[in-house]
């Protein structure tokens, strides 16, 4: 089943059930914002208080962080680039099977785009909905110029309490703290008491969230960057459409092309980063 909905202020968003999953994603940045496994709990985090507003990016589910991930040199520009708040343009919609359903969404440049960056682009996400839930975020340069990405698939995951997880799958690895933007190696895996933000990188097997009553993987592929983020208390309590406790039930761990992992991408070229979560 896929549904085409409006809300009542106009934000449109698609709806998708077949008979091992179910997902909702917004038109706005193509962001997957609802993903749960027939009988199980979701596995995306959503904010409470999230807005669902033209401009406004949703807080929590998957944002599309592109063409920069994080602060642009520029600061009048937006924190994680403009696709997670564009305007997105549907494709094409397909039930494979009774378990599976793809959805592709795509965004092109405009005006209002390069007079932010200032070059062509397609930007392609398909998504599978199964009980896999796989994103392939295609960039095309249709520019006559090489143009440099920085990215993420910015995945929210639900968690029981932000104590009770650990990540396996980064063991050793370098990461910049961007906490102290130091260079560290990870010594174990990772548990949480106190705020993280983190941009691992070299990292290229499958990341395993351990949870008190579940073992979600993540593996990616075009990328070698992975951010690990919590807000902790403090942070939390800054944050806009979230609630202070929120940094309790939530964990991002980013698909990323970030910091020296970026890419560049030649005229008629194109990168691709999948994501799948299973
Ligand atoms: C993470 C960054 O990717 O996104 C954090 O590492 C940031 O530093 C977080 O706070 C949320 O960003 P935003 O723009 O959605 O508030």
């Amino acid at each position: 089943m896929i549904v085409h909905k409006k809300l009542a202020n106009g934000f449109a968003c698609i709806e998708i059930k077949n008979s091992s999953a179910e997902a909702t994603i917004a038109l706005q940045g193509a962001h997957i914002f609802h993903y749960k496994r027939e009988g199980e709990e979701p596995i995306l985090w959503l904010s409470e208080v999230s807005d669902f507003e033209a401009g406004k990016a949703i807080r929590g589910g998957i944002p599309v962080c592109w063409p920069w991930f994080g602060f642009n040199e520029d600061k009048t520009l937006p924190q994680h680039g403009f696709a997670r708040t564009a305007l997105w343009e549907f494709v094409c919609s397909g039930e494979v099977d009774e378990k599976t359903t793809s959805i592709t969404l795509k965004l092109t440049h405009s005006d209002e785009t390069l007079k932010m960056w200032c070059y062509k682009f397609e930007l392609e996400l398909k998504i599978t909905i199964s009980d896999r839930l796989s994103m392939e975020l295609k960039t095309t340069n249709l520019d006559r110029e090489s143009f440099t990405i920085t990215q993420a698939l910015h995945t929210y995951f639900a968690v029981s309490h932000i104590s009770d997880v650990t990540i396996k799958g980064l063991d050793r690895k370098p990461y910049l703290d961007a906490l102290t933007w130091k260079n560290e190696v990870q010594k174990g895996d990772i548990s949480f008491n106190q705020e993280v933000d983190r941009v691992y990188q070299e990292v290229d097997g499958e990341i395993v969230l351990i949870d008190k009553n579940r073992i979600v993987h993540l593996k990616n592929e075009g990328s070698s960057s992975v951010v690990v983020w919590n807000p902790w208390i403090e942070k939390c309590s800054r944050m806009s459409a979230m609630k202070p406790t929120a940094y309790e039930s939530m964990l991002c761990i980013e698909s990323a092309n970030a910091f020296d992992d970026f890419k560049v991408i030649k005229p008629n070229e194109s990168h691709t980063l999948r994501a799948t979560i299973y």
